[in-house]
């Protein structure tokens, strides 16, 4: 039965979209130390039979690595960290590093993301993160603390199957072109002048390449955000602003995506240079707490 109204006909079939997982699907190895479920074709999986708690043997980090590279989001249930664990499992990647402005936990590592009826939700927005820094993150570990009874989930994009899928010639257009990031459009906004213009000393604005190359596995990506990402380099200001819009929006489309839905013990490791998240802010006034360590990463090329 056609559900069209009349006089308006459904679109025909269009080309099929093809989404690729890696730079080479055709080397895909089996995971033999964890069962790992995948949430989308492209992005997400769940990863079973690791205690992130306990030392790790190197064929199951060896595993784990190609996993995040594979898959960009990692996600494990019934975990049992504390900071010390927390930041001992991310330093397996690298080093953990001290965010410049959230709130932290036990360790200056650990960053506390706590809402609740007199702090709602403010992550509900597409980004990666840090991009503001010259060396944005490798990734973040992030735990739930407190959840709401309902709701409250994180959804990641997939930036490198986001860029295949733009048509040609915006990506020809996107060649060589690279676009500012700064902090103060986000975390700048709250700040007192004063202090505002301390950090600003600190935390000057940083440019990137917009379609940034993977350090690890080569894939092509976007690499704006809607929080970080002001404007790009050269362009007069209205065809940045409608240029980023439509780069931001690949992230909203629900083929790149996957969501993440926390229980207690829920851990989720996304790869920070290739993902983008959304932090689903519906759950209003019930309290939700997360506990984040994330890793030095290295200057996008
Ligand atoms: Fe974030």
């Amino acid at each position: 039965m056609s559900t069209a109204a009349p006089g308006r006909p459904v679109r025909p079939s269009v080309a099929a979209r093809v989404l690729r997982r890696t730079a080479d699907d055709t080397a895909l190895r089996p995971y033999r130390r964890f069962a790992l479920t995948p949430y989308s074709p492209t992005i997400g999986a769940e990863v079973e039979g690791v205690d992130l708690a306990a030392p790790l043997a190197p064929e199951v980090l060896a595993e784990l690595k190609r996993a995040l590279l594979e898959w960009k989001v990692l996600f494990f249930r019934e975990q049992r960290l504390d900071a010390a664990s927390h930041t001992a499992f991310a330093r397996h990647w690298g080093v953990p590093e001290v965010h410049p402005f959230l709130p932290k936990a036990a360790l200056p590592e650990v960053v506390r993301l706590a809402h609740d009826e007199a702090q709602p939700g403010v992550e509900n927005v597409w980004h990666s993160d840090v991009s503001f820094a010259p060396a944005p993150p490798l990734g973040s570990v992030l735990r739930a603390v407190e959840l709401p009874e309902v709701g409250g989930d994180t959804l990641w994009a997939d930036m490198a199957a986001a860029y295949d899928g733009l048509p040609e010639r915006v990506r020809e257009r996107l060649a060589g072109l690279r676009a500012v990031h700064d902090f103060l459009r986000s975390f700048g906004l709250l700040m007192p002048p004063a202090e505002r213009e301390r950090q600003r000393a600190l935390h000057p604005p940083v440019e990137h390449p917009v379609v940034r190359t993977h350090p690890e596995t080569g894939r092509e990506l976007i690499y704006v955000n809607r929080v970080f990402t002001d404007r790009i380099v050269g362009l007069p200001e209205g065809e940045s602003a409608e240029l980023l819009d439509l780069l931001q929006a690949q992230a909203a489309h629900p083929e790149y995506q996957c969501r993440f839905r926390w229980a207690p013990g829920s851990v989720a490791f996304w790869d920070n240079r290739i993902t983008q998240h959304y932090a689903v802010s519906d759950y209003f006034p019930a309290p939700r707490v997360m506990e984040r360590v994330t890793i030095t990463g290295d200057r996008p090329r």
